[in-house]
C-alpha cells in the first residue's frame, strides 16, 4: 500500500504525561509519616531495617537468626513493633508465588505463563490482572513484598532469563511491567521493579561488566525503568548483580544517586539482589538495603556499616534517608494497615493463567494447515513430553503448580543455581487436551527420542505435530540459538515423512529454525504455565483465534546478532566477563533497521485465523501527542489484532522505534477507531551533557504497521527543537 503523507505544519507544545496516582496513601502523607516514625527510632532500630536474611534453611537447617514467625521464602526484614512498623516478608516472583526448595511443604500456587508470553499479549490490562493475582496469593501467605517487575530488555536471545522479562522494547516492557506492578500494589503488597540495570546476560552475572554508552543506556534499558516507575510507583527497586561500565550496579552512584534518585526523583528504596553487595560503601552510592545477606561475603550493612557510622563515614542524614525510604513505601502501599486475608478463588486464577497463555501464543507461520479440523483424521503428536505437560523456566521465578510438577529432569551445571537448572514440566498435557477437543480423531503419541520411529508414525498419519522444547534457567545463558537434544533433526525427519507437519515451540527465547521451509505451521507457545496444554490445543483447533505478537525479534541465526558469539562462552563459572552492548539503544528490531538485515520473524509479528485492514492513520500534535487509526476485521472470524505505531525516521535519518500499540478485539466486519498517546521521549534522543531529552527540529516520519517491518500507512510530524524532561 502506498505511503500516505499527512503534512502537519504546527510546531509542538509538548507536555510530558503526568504520572498517574499509584499510592494507596497520598505521597506527601506517606513521606510525612515516614519522617515522623524515623525520628522516633533508635539507631539500633534504624540499622535493623537496612538488611535482610533469607528465611529458609541452608543445608536443610533454618538460620537461627530468623525469627519463628518468618514465612520460609526469599527474604525477611524484621519490623519495629513498638512503632507499628511491620516486618517485610518477601517472596518471588513475577510468574506466581514461589516456594523455593519446597520449604513450605505442599504449598503450590498459580503458575502463570512466562513474562515473554505476557509480553506477547500486548495487553497491559491482562498484565494488571496477572500482577493482582500474584499479589493476592502473596498476601494470603503472609507476604507483603513481591520481588516482581522484571523489566530488563531481552537484548540477547541466548539470555537464560529472558523468559521472565517482557520484551526487547522499552515501551512494551514498561507498559506491561507497570501494569503488573500496579496490579500487585493495589492488593496491598509492595512490588519491586528489577534488575536495575543491564543484567541482560546471565553467564557469570556476578562478574559481568556491562559496557554501554550512557546516553544509549538512557534510551533503552533505563527508559524501560523510567517509564515503568513513573506509571506504577513501585515501592522498591532491586539493583542488579552485574557491573555497569566498571561499577557494580548495587554500588553504582551514577545509576542510584544520579539517575534513579536524582534525575527521576525516585522516592522509594533500593534493595540489592541476593548476594550482590561487596562493600558497606554501597550505602553512600545509593543502596538502601542489603538483601539475602547470608549470600554476601559479610553482612556489610550490619557491623561494617555501624562501624562506618560510628567513625563518621556514614552520615546520620544518609542512614535516616535509607530508613525513611523504606518506611514511605510501607505507608504509601498501606502495609501497616490491617487488611482481611484475601479470598482466593483458584478457578478464577487458573482462568487468568489460561487467558494469558491463550493471548500470548504466537502463530508464526501457517500455510493453510491450521486450525485443525475435527474429523476422522490420524494425528501424530511427537516429542516435548507432550503427554505429561508443558515446560517451565528454572531459577528463583519457578512456581510449583497445583498438584506439583508432572516431571523434573535435571540438566546440571556449575554454580549457585545449578540445582534449579532442570526441565520442569507443568501438568497441563497438550496431548490430553487435543484428545478432548478432537474426539473423532485418532491421536497417537511418540516420544520423539528416535527420529526414525517418529517418522514412521508421521508417515501413517494425516497430520504430524512436533512439540519442540528448550529449557532456560537463571544464571545460565544458552550457548547458541539451537534446539537442544537433536530436536532439529527430529523435526526434519518428521517433515520428510509427512508434508503436513506442524511445530509447536515451548521456548523462553527465539530459536533458529533451519527446518522452517519444510513445515506447514509454526506456533510459539513460550513456557505457557499451568493451563498451557489447554491453550495450545485451543489455538491448534481454532477454539481460540491466535492474537499473540512477538515481543522479541526472531533472528535467522546468531550471525545476525550484535554479538554473534556469546560473551564468556565456555569460560569457567566465576570467570570475569565483559559484555559490550555496542548496539547501544538499537536493541532488537532497531538493530535490524540499522543493519538492514531481514530477521526470520520481526518484532510484533503474529498471524490470525482472520484478517485486519487499517485506514485513516493520522497523528496529532498540540498539548499532547497522539496517533489515531481505524482497524477493521475484514475476515470471517472474530479475533484480536495489535496495530502498532512506529517512528521510521527522525530529522537526522532513519530510526525505528515502537511508539504505541493497542490490542483490539473485533467481530467479523467490525471496525474501531483507536487513539494511542505518544510519549515525546520516544521520538527524542537523550542528551547526556544537558541531562535532558532533546528533540531535533524537523520532520518525524511515523508508520502504522502489522509489525516492525510490515508498515501499512504513513504520516509525519514537524517539530521545533526542544530540550525537556530528565
Ligand atoms: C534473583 C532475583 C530474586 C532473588 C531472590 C536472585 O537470584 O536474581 O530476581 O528476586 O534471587 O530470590
Amino acid at each position: 500500500m502506498p505511503a500516505k503523507r499527512l503534512p502537519i505544519a504546527c510546531a509542538l507544545v509538548l507536555s510530558l504525561p503526568s504520572p498517574p496516582v499509584h499510592a494507596v496513601v497520598p505521597e506527601a502523607a506517606a513521606d510525612a509519616r515516614a519522617r515522623a516514625t524515623e525520628q522516633q527510632m533508635t539507631d539500633a532500630e534504624r540499622f535493623s531495617l537496612v538488611w535482610g536474611l533469607m528465611p529458609m534453611g541452608f543445608d536443610g537447617k533454618r538460620d537461627p537468626r530468623v525469627p519463628p514467625d518468618a514465612v520460609p521464602s526469599a527474604g525477611y526484614v524484621p519490623g519495629v513493633p513498638r512503632l507499628g512498623v511491620p516486618a517485610l516478608r518477601e517472596t518471588d516472583g513475577s510468574l506466581g508465588v514461589t516456594n523455593p526448595s519446597g520449604f513450605r511443604p505442599g504449598d503450590t500456587a498459580t503458575a502463570l505463563p512466562a513474562g515473554l508470553a505476557l509480553g506477547a499479549t500486548f495487553h497491559p490490562a491482562l498484565a494488571h490482572e496477572a500482577g493482582a493475582l500474584v499479589g493476592r496469593e502473596a498476601r494470603a501467605r503472609g507476604f507483603n513484598v513481591l520481588l516482581g517487575g522484571g523489566v530488563n530488555l531481552a537484548r540477547d536471545p541466548r539470555n537464560g532469563r529472558n523468559f521472565e522479562y517482557y520484551s526487547e522494547d522499552p515501551l512494551l516492557s514498561a507498559a506491561m511491567g507497570s501494569e503488573a506492578i500496579r496490579g500487585t500494589q493495589a492488593e496491598g503488597v509492595i512490588s519491586t521493579i528489577k534488575h536495575y540495570s543491564l543484567n541482560d546476560n546471565e553467564s557469570n552475572r556476578h562478574q559481568l561488566d556491562a559496557i554501554i554508552d550512557p546516553a544509549a543506556h538512557r534510551e533503552s534499558d533505563l527508559l524501560a525503568f523510567q517509564l515503568a516507575i513513573e506509571r506504577s510507583g513501585p515501592g522498591a527497586v532491586m539493583a542488579a548483580y552485574n557491573q555497569v561500565n566498571g561499577v557494580y550496579a548495587c554500588g553504582n552512584a551514577y545509576l542510584l544517586n544520579g539517575v534513579l534518585k536524582g534525575a527521576w526523583g525516585y522516592p522509594g528504596w533500593v534493595m540489592s539482589d541476593w548476594g550482590a553487595v561487596h562493600d558497606w560503601t554501597y550505602a553512600l552510592a545509593g543502596l538502601d538495603q542489603e538483601s539475602g545477606a547470608q549470600l554476601d561475603a559479610k553482612i556489610w550493612f550490619d557491623q561494617p556499616l555501624r562501624a562506618a557510622y560510628a567513625a563518621g563515614r556514614l552520615p546520620k542524614s544518609r542512614l535516616s534517608d535509607m530508613v525513611r525510604r523504606i518506611l514511605r513505601s510501607i505507608y504509601a502501599i498501606g502495609l501497616d494497615q490491617p487488611r482481611p486475608a484475601p479470598a482466593i478463588a483458584p478457578e478464577r486464577h487458573h482462568a487468568t493463567a489460561l487467558e494469558v497463555a491463550r493471548q500470548g501464543i504466537v502463530l508464526l507461520k501457517n500455510q493453510g494447515a491450521l486450525p485443525l479440523a475435527n474429523g476422522k483424521q490420524r494425528i501424530a503428536v511427537i516429542g516435548g513430553q507432550a503427554h505429561l505437560g508443558v515446560l517451565s523456566g528454572g531459577g528463583s521465578s519457578l512456581v510449583t503448580p497445583p498438584g506439583g510438577f508432572a516431571a523434573v529432569v535435571p540438566i546440571g551445571g556449575e554454580g549457585n543455581m545449578a540445582a534449579l537448572r532442570n526441565q520442569y514440566f507443568v501438568p497441563s498435557s497438550p496431548l490430553t487436551e487435543l484428545r478432548k477437543l478432537l474426539p473423532d480423531a485418532s491421536i497417537r503419541y511418540d516420544a520423539g527420542a528416535f527420529p526414525a520411529e517418529a517418522a514412521a508414525l508421521a508417515r501413517r498419519s494425516d497430520v504430524a505435530i512436533v512439540f519442540a522444547i528448550r529449557h532456560e534457567s537463571e544464571e545460565f545463558d544458552s550457548p547458541d540459538m539451537s534446539l537442544p537434544f537433536g530436536q532439529a533433526a527430529l523435526i526434519e525427519a518428521v517433515a520428510r515423512a509427512n508434508p503436513n507437519t506442524l511445530v509447536v515451540l515451548e521456548t523462553g527465547n527465539p530459536v533458529e529454525m533451519p527446518w522452517r521451509g519444510q513445515v506447514k505451521a509454526i506456533l510459539e507457545a513460550w513456557f505457557p504455565g499451568e493451563a498451557g496444554g489447554q491453550a495450545i490445543a485451543e489455538v491448534l483447533t481454532g477454539r481460540v483465534n491466535p492474537s499473540g505478537r512477538l515481543p522479541m525479534t526472531f533472528p535467522v541465526d546468531q550471525a545476525q546478532l550484535p554479538r554473534p558469539r556469546l560473551p564468556g562462552l565456555g569460560t569457567p563459572y566465576g570467570a570475569p566477563v565483559t559484555v559490550r552492548y555496542q548496539e547501544g539503544a538499537e536493541v532488537g528490531y532497531r538493530w535490524y533497521t540499522l543493519t538492514g538485515a531481514t530477521p526470520l520473524f520481526p518484532f510484533g509479528h503474529g498471524l490470525s485465523y482472520t484478517s485486519f485492514a487499517y485506514r485513516d492513520f493520522t497523528v496529532s500534535a498540540g498539548e499532547a501527542l497522539s496517533a489515531s487509526f481505524t482497524v477493521q476485521n475484514v475476515g470471517p472470524r472474530a479475533g484480536a489484532d495489535v496495530p502498532q505505531v512506529y517512528l521510521t525516521a527522525a530529522p537526522e535519518g532513519k530510526r525505528a522505534r515502537l511508539l504505541g500499540f493497542e490490542r483490539v478485539e473485533l467481530r467479523p466486519g467490525e471496525a474501531r477507531r483507536v487513539t494511542v498517546p505518544l510519549d515525546p521521549r520516544l521520538l527524542a534522543r537523550f542528551d547526556s551533557k544537558a541531562g535532558r531529552w532533546r528533540l531535533a527540529k524537523g520532520t518525524y516520519r511515523l508508520a502504522l504497521g502489522k509489525n516492525a517491518t510490515e508498515l501499512v500507512q504513513a504520516a509525519h510530524l514537524t517539530m521545533d527543537s526542544r530540550l525537556f524532561g530528565h
